[in-house]
């Protein structure tokens, strides 16, 4: 029998009794999930979230079959939302995309309209991608730290995990913004690529004192630490007085262990970040991205690959091998 003439290629995982698998496929748009806005995906990205969720790794899709890719970037076909109309330039991603409801690895997304934005002005698709989840996070990080009392004047930036995504965005739109950024990484042969983001320190995580007194020398009037576990602890240690901590991932672990003292005498904060908000917030952050948080070296950030090429991505990825954000270009799929 011939597919069916709507059909769309797409990389869908799956789960059987050996284990998670994923496979390129070909899906129809009945295949699709509901929502009020259908997008031609453009761009899609390939983020430790979606590289655990392909490989079976972590625990993080909740609906088989799903088609992968937590984000996207596109041009709206569809919608029977007010906010957009075909041929809007948009960006979906968070809530249940790519996790429990099919997400950005196919030519073709169906979501509420709740997810979508459309791309900041003079931003392309590409750029959009480029940012994503990961870019929005860091944003959203710096958004919240400002909040809390983050000023350029008041002392250092430290953002480890630095060459992976979430990082090497906040370094860039940290330094653009005038702070200044230390660059905190495993990887020190990457000390250039992280310098010309805008960082004016590189350290390996090898060398960061990780001391274990209930305060240590204060060092960093904020974090962006992409890493939980140990890291974490020793950072809220070693913070200024009122320094802010933005928790974003667990990249080292889920479990930290740290000391009430920094936050009865230094008055330290430690805020949570989860990106999965409402409208009204996504649309503020996407708004900064596209004017005062917005980076400058967003084509030095990506990897643009081939849509051929995701599987492989998604191992380097996995094996911590890739830099910066892994971009995957739908052109010739879609
Ligand atoms: N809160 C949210 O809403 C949200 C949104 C997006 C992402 N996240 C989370 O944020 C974290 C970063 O995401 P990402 O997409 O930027 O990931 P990524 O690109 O894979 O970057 C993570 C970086 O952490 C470092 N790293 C990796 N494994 C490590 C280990 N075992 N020990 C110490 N360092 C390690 C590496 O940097 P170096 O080699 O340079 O040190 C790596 O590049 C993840 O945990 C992700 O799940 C959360």
């Amino acid at each position: 029998m011939s597919p069916p003439t709507d059909s769309f290629p797409a990389y869908l995982i799956s789960n059987s009794p050996s284990g998670v698998s994923a496979a390129f496929t070909d899906l129809s748009d009945a295949d699709l999930d509901p929502g009020e806005v259908t997008v031609r995906v453009q761009y899609t990205s390939v983020n430790f979230k979606d590289a655990l969720a392909a490989t079976g790794k972590g625990k993080i899709i909740r609906r088989f079959p799903c088609v992968g890719g937590i984000d996207a970037a596109g041009v709206v076909e569809a919608s029977g939302d007010p906010r957009f109309k075909p041929g809007d330039g948009v960006v979906v991603h968070s809530h249940g995309f790519g996790v429990s409801h099919h997400g950005g690895y196919a030519a073709r997304a169906r979501v509420p309209a709740d997810w979508v934005n459309h791309l900041p002005p003079g931003m392309s698709a590409l750029e959009a991608v480029t940012l994503g989840v990961a870019g929005y996070t860091a944003a959203l990080a710096v958004d919240l730290m400002e909040l809390n009392g983050l000023a350029p004047d008041k002392g250092r930036i430290l953002v480890n995990g630095a060459t992976g995504g979430v990082a090497s965005v906040s370094i860039d739109l940290l330094a653009q913004r005038g702070y200044q950024v230390v660059a905190v990484t495993g990887k020190p042969s990457e000390a250039q690529y992280l310098r010309s983001l805008g960082a004016s320190e590189v350290i390996a995580s090898a060398d960061l004192p990780a001391g274990a007194k209930p305060l240590e020398p204060a060092l960093w009037q904020g974090a962006v630490d992409s890493l939980g576990g140990a890291p974490l602890g020793a950072l809220i240690r070693s913070m200024q007085r009122e320094g802010v901590v933005a928790s974003i991932g667990n990249a080292a672990g889920l479990d930290f262990s740290t000391s009430v003292m920094p936050f009865i005498l230094r008055g330290v904060r430690l805020i949570g970040v989860n990106s999965d908000n409402e409208p009204a917030q996504r649309e503020h952050v996407w708004k900064r991205l596209g004017t005062d948080l917005r980076p400058r070296h967003l084509a030095r950030i990506a990897r643009v690959l081939p849509w051929a090429q995701l599987p492989a991505a998604i191992d380097a990825v996995a094996a911590g091998q890739a830099r910066g954000r892994t971009v995957i270009d739908l052109g010739a799929a879609g």
